[in-house]
């Protein structure tokens, strides 16, 4: 079922700083099974494309040189509802504003650096996880 699943990074600030591990095992203890995962450097015409619903506000540019700066760790996740279940387990977009024990709350450094992406709806979980990984790759 499609609302089984939901698309995440670990972005380039955590894999940098050595937190692929600990995010992972943050991951699979909130119950979430991994149904495909890569180490990928994004492009810049990528890091656009993916987040080009943000074009054109005053954070984008920074995003995307945030976001090309650094091996990032793209995975499908499956759970239970998976797309709000998973913005939980990441908390608020802001780590300050992250409840505590929240994976943003944890290794999050600040609102551009904040460690994970979660889709925020089946609908972009779908067309984020189709950007990068084709049929093959996914387990489940
Ligand atoms: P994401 O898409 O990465 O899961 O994050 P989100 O839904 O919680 O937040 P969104 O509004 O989609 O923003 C995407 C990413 O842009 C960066 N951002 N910087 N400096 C700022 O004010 C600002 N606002 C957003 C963050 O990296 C955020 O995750
Ligand atoms: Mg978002």
């Amino acid at each position: 079922m499609y609302s089984d699943f939901t698309f995440s990074i670990i972005k380039p600030n955590a894999v940098r700083t050595g937190k692929t591990g600990p995010i992972l095992a943050m991951i699979n203890e909130g119950g979430f099974e991994i149904a495909a995962m890569r180490m990928v450097k994004l492009t810049l015409p990528q890091a656009e494309s993916f987040y080009a619903v943000h074009k054109g506000k005053s954070f984008f540019e920074g995003l995307i040189e945030f976001m090309t700066s650094g091996p990032v760790v793209v995975m499908i996740l499956r759970h239970e509802n998976a797309v709000d279940q998973f913005r939980k387990l990441i908390g608020a977009t802001d780590p300050a504003k992250a409840e505590p024990g929240t994976i943003r709350k944890t290794f999050a450094v600040s609102v551009q650096m904040n460690a994970v992406h979660g889709s925020d709806s089946v609908e972009n979980a779908i067309k984020e996880a189709d950007f990068f990984f084709s049929g093959i790759e996914r387990f489940y």
